[in-house]
């Protein structure tokens, strides 16, 4: 019997991949991870001149692309495969917060629809033509739609947290639809990831005894008791996205991943 080698169930030469809102944060460090496991990396992102950048970084693509416009998000799949040679992987990452959320008597239609056309709309788009592609080709592929520990936990607002749960199920729906074509569909759900400039706040990594104490009620609060005891980091979702765009994950479909350093415990 060959002893397997698992590096070759990791490793991602050969395969083309898409990461929207790349220019910075989680998105890129997705990117770094899938161009690190030997991905040719597609990055897409409102902000051109960031998308450039993280491109440049690792010696992959860049272009524009707004994910809550259906004509440019059909465009940008298919430009993809046509200029790579393929669709193997989409990550569904770009995603927007902290400014449509707050007290429900403060969200205006505005604002909710806002959120909610790139945090579902944007990702109802992307599987939809990138399934088109990856079922036309007939390779199989992989679909990784970054949700949150926000869709289970609620604490940021309606308008953001409604959105992750959204993506939370439209991953299930879409992974049993999809399985036939080989197409697996997962959902990451990063806990509190430091994308900002300069290091994170310090956590206290002191988390509270199993039984006795209350359950943290705001999201600060759960912050400072992280069990991990520190904020993630982009690359560390990046890590996570690998093994569900790898060989590693062949028979994972359907699930939702949180990688939160503890967050769901609390
Ligand atoms: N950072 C966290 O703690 C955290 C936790 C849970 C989930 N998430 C999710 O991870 C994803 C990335 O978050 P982040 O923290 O890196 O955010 P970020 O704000 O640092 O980066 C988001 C990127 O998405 C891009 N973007 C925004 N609207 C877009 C659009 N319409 N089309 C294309 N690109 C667009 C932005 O330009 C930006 O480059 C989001 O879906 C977010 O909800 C983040």
């Amino acid at each position: 019997m060959t002893t397997p080698d698992p590096s070759a169930w990791i490793d991602l030469t050969g395969k083309v991949a898409h990461v929207t809102g790349g220019a910075k944060g989680i998105g890129r460090g997705i990117s770094r991870a899938l161009a690190a496991a030997g991905a040719t990396v597609m990055v897409s992102d409102v902000n051109l001149e960031g998308a450039q950048a993280t491109a440049n970084e690792i010696d992959g693509h860049a272009m524009t692309l707004d994910v809550s416009d259906r004509a440019a998000v059909d465009e940008a799949m298919q430009k993809t495969a046509d200029s790579l040679g393929g669709l193997d992987v989409l990550v569904n990452n770009a995603g927007v917060y902290l400014e449509f959320g707050g007290p429900v008597r403060d969200i205006t239609d505005d604002m909710w629809r806002t959120l909610w056309s790139v945090n579902v709309d944007g990702v109802f788009y992307c599987c939809r033509a990138a399934a088109d592609i990856m079922i036309n080709h007939g390779n199989g592929g992989r679909i990784i739609n970054v949700s949150s520990t926000q869709a289970v936990t609620p604490g940021v607002g309606v308008t953001y947290d409604g959105s992750k749960a959204a993506v939370a199920q439209i991953t299930k729906a879409l992974a049993l639809e999809l399985a036939p074509h080989n197409i697996n569909v997962n959902a990451l759900a990063p806990g509190p990831t430091w994308v900002n400039e300069g290091p994170p706040p310090a956590t206290a990594g002191n988390p509270p005894p199993p039984s006795g104490e209350p359950l943290a009620d705001t999201v600060a609060d759960r912050i400072a008791r992280l069990p991990k005891g520190h904020w993630g980091d982009p690359m560390e979702q990046g890590k996570a996205v690998v093994f569900l765009a790898s060989s590693m994950s062949d028979f994972v479909t359907g699930i939702y991943l949180p990688v939160d350093g503890g967050w769901l415990t609390l």
